[in-house]
């Protein structure tokens, strides 16, 4: 491959991507940025094939045709799920499908800088790879949270916490590519979220009717911790009629279900550096990733981080493009050496 003369040449398409086990984002030099709902859906049979009309589906519409598909999540939990093949075809397609939707012109070569969440960078970054590697041209694989970083240039001294679908990752950033010791991944994160306030609307509610995905909706429209003023109702279906329900305290038990986890790894990860970058540290701290969207959150950590000194806690301004953009200005800045060659 020509690296050398690709900075130069016209004809290079830069992307960022941002592979999230929810949702998964990219953002293009030409100015184009997209997004879908991280599912694949592959017909099941040949009458399936015949009302979906086409061999593969994705995101939203993927989930609405779920009933006549093999329905996929590749990176449930961050990791490609060991030994079923269809998850690295999954990875494959979604990166096909999401350089289909910012139109590179024929011809024109693509050089893609792919976030992923940290665990799956480890555990998987050979299937990661192979999956990629067959719709672009030069290749580098980073941490989700470290394409947030980059993208904000927040370099040195500052700890990104993107809390995701599947994982909650830590990137403390001083001055240098975060190693893996940099980095910590937890499973405390918006499914877990869902997961809690799933069981605890069954407990409370046991005639209601509702599923997983009304339940991640109810979470997305009045997530909070702490405390809000307003009451939280929703309808849902009794014996077949819609029926306000009170959901306020199952939604602040369920959202606050993450915080002790968050906090703690927060300050076992500032723990470990020299008392003067703690400080540093401690003052930049920010919270990107849809979960960085439930109200009060910020607040909160602030708070329970107090008595460890005074701290700052700031929150992205687009949690859904932060790391595909970062990841783009990553490709568009990189050295040629840390390209990988394909
Ligand atoms: N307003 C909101 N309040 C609370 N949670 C939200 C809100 N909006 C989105 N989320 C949650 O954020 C999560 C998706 O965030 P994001 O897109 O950053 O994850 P991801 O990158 O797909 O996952 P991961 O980083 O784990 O791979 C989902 O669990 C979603 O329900
Ligand atoms: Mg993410």
């Amino acid at each position: 491959m020509k690296q050398d003369d690709s900075r130069k040449d016209e004809n290079v398409l830069f992307v960022g991507i941002d592979l999230g086990t929810s949702r998964s984002s990219i953002s293009a030099s030409n100015d184009t940025r997209q997004w879908i709902e991280s599912y694949v859906g592959w017909p099941k049979d040949f009458i399936a094939m015949q009302v979906v009309g086409k061999p593969v589906l994705f995101g939203a519409e993927a989930l609405a045709n779920r009933l006549s598909l093999d329905l996929c999540r590749p990176l449930e939990h961050g990791v490609i799920k060991e030994g079923i093949s269809r998850n690295e075809e999954a990875v494959r397609d979604i990166i096909r499908h999401l350089l289909d939707l910012v139109n590179p012109q024929a011809g024109q070569k693509i050089h893609a800088v792919v976030g992923v969440p940290a665990d799956t960078l480890k555990v998987n970054k050979l299937a990661i790879r192979r999956a990629v590697a067959e719709s672009v041209d030069s290749l580098m694989v980073v941490t989700e949270p470290f394409a947030v970083a980059y993208g904000l240039n927040l370099l040195n001294n500052s700890l990104v916490i993107d809390i995701g679908a599947g994982t909650t990752d830590f990137c403390i950033m001083h001055g240098t590519i975060p190693t893996e010791d940099d980095q910590k991944t937890i499973l405390n994160a918006g499914d877990s979220i869902d997961d809690q306030l799933f069981s605890s609307l069954v407990e409370k509610y046991p005639n209601a009717r509702f599923n997983r995905n009304m339940v991640r909706q109810f979470k997305e429209q009045y997530s909070f911790v702490k405390d809000v003023a307003e009451e939280v109702r929703v309808e849902i279906p009794v014996d077949g009629k819609p029926v306000p329900h009170d959901i306020k305290n199952e939604i602040k038990r369920a959202c606050e279900s993450i915080m002790p986890a968050l906090t703690e790894t927060t300050i076992e990860m500032i723990a470990r550096f020299d008392p003067e970058f703690q400080v540093k540290i401690k003052n930049n701290i920010v919270l990107a990733g849809g979960g960085s969207l439930i109200r009060g959150i910020r607040e909160y950590l602030q708070e329970a981080l107090k008595e460890y000194g005074p701290c700052r806690v700031t929150g992205v301004e687009d949690p859904l493009f932060s790391g595909s953009d970062g990841a783009l200005k990553l490709a568009k800045d990189m050295p040629v050496k840390y390209w990988e060659p394909l």
